[in-house]
């Protein structure tokens, strides 16, 4: 069938198997291009099929050369409906691994489920023997817990107060001002059970238990802290709750680590067009503005190129430039003074009539539906394709 992106709100409904696969060798070529790195060798990747977690992916089979172990929870195509962008992605990336060489699986399922975490140590031990590196990358608006059973839901809300705030349409490009209401208790503790670290520890518990940890191994979950501009929605927000309990669940798991010589790092990521990021107000207009402000100064980064330099120069470069906190910064140019100081400019003076000029709309439109394999100058869209 012929596949065109379909929307729901701002949810693509629709995703292009070949689209997503070009966004995949992209991504793979971009990796390739910058040269090897002497990272792990063999990596669990928890939350692998989009965003950070498929660039962390890539960065280690095509540039450290690793095996990788994936875990996501995508949907496949019941012939009517495509599948999830992840899941075409993941398909995509066994197919160019195969040229690689080596191992690499893909688990589809619940990663906070005791069920999955049994599975992936069951594959660690009869195919990797033991893993190096944990990248835990996951966005998810609900989780179960695994013991009590008890669904819980992330909410994007404010604390404390309400907040008023310019956010904008992405298909439209028309700004509109969006009110968002403070969270109650149980939200903020609801969201930080989904979204905080405590299902990271878990992970790292249950691979010790196992004993399927690498001496010197070293784990990783994705943060993100932003301009003072979003902090009322993101920082100091239930979101931000939930990334300051990776912070505290990072000092714990040290500990757990300390026996194999391990260590357990918070990495402080740049904010860019994501599935997860695209649901939170305020956020894709910060965004499209940033981008703006960061392609002209020519230091625009991706998933891929935020991964990579992580990589190659922090986590396997020997200078992690950690903050006082002991986060990884790779946010540094994001929050460099003069792009903020430019962003802020923009952001004072921004409306429906200026926004494709002093912001990045166009290219924030672009990213989106690039997400679900769409607008790929390689791709013949009116063919049929195979769903
Ligand atoms: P994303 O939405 O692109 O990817 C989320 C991944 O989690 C997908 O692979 C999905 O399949 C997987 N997943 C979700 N629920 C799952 C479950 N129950 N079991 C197994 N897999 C599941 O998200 P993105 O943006 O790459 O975010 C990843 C992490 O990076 C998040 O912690 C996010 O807060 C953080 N981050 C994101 C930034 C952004 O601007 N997008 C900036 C800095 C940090």
């Amino acid at each position: 069938m012929k596949i065109e992106p379909k929307f729901r709100g701002f949810i693509c409904t629709a995703a292009h198997p070949l689209g997503c696969e070009e966004n995949v060798k992209e991504q793979i070529e971009y990796v390739k291009e910058k040269g090897t790195i002497n990272g792990a060798k063999n990596v669990l990747v928890i939350g692998a099929s989009t965003g950070y977690g498929l660039s962390s992916r890539i960065v280690s089979a095509f540039g450290a050369g690793a095996n990788t172990l994936a875990v996501s929870f995508e949907k496949e195509s019941n012939g009517k409906r495509t599948a999830t962008p992840g899941w075409y992605n993941t398909q995509a990336f066994e197919k160019f691994a195969k040229d690689l060489g080596g191992y690499h699986n893909s688990i589809n399922g619940d990663a906070f489920s005791d069920e999955i975490k049994e599975q992936v140590i069951n594959e660690i031990k009869s195919n990797m023997g033991k893993v190096d590196l944990i990248i835990y990358s996951l966005a998810s608006p609900r989780r179960t817990d695994p013991k009590t059973g008890e669904v819980y839901s992330s909410v994007i809300k404010t604390i404390g107060e309400n907040f008023s705030g310019n956010t904008f349409d992405f298909l439209t490009f028309k700004i509109s001002n969006v009110e968002v209401t403070a969270a109650t208790e149980k939200e903020i503790h609801d969201t930080v059970k989904v979204m905080g670290g405590e299902d990271w520890k878990l992970w790292i518990e249950a691979l010790k238990e196992a004993d399927v940890l690498d001496t010197g191994v070293k784990t990783l979950a994705y943060s993100y802290i932003g301009p003072k501009l979003t902090y009322p929605m993101y920082n100091d927000g239930t979101i931000g709750m939930a990334k300051k309990d990776l912070d505290i669940k990072a000092k714990e798991i040290n500990e757990l680590l300390s026996e194999v010589d391990g260590k357990a790092y918070v990495s402080v990521n740049k904010g860019l067009v994501t599935q997860a990021s695209s649901a939170i107000p305020i956020v894709p207009l910060y965004i499209s503005v940033l981008y703006k402000v960061m392609k002209e100064k020519g230091i625009h980064e991706g998933c891929i190129e935020q991964i990579y330099r992580l990589f190659s120069d922090r986590i396997y470069g020997g200078d992690l430039q950690l903050d006082s906190e002991g986060r990884i910064r790779i946010d540094d140019l994001e929050l460099r003074e003069d792009v903020q100081k430019e962003v802020i400019e923009r952001w004072e003076k921004i409306n429906s009539e200026n926004i494709t000029e002093i912001s990045d709309a166009e290219g924030f439109r672009e990213e989106f539906l690039k997400l679900f394999g769409f607008g790929l100058k390689n791709i013949d869209y009116s063919k049929d394709v195979e769903v």
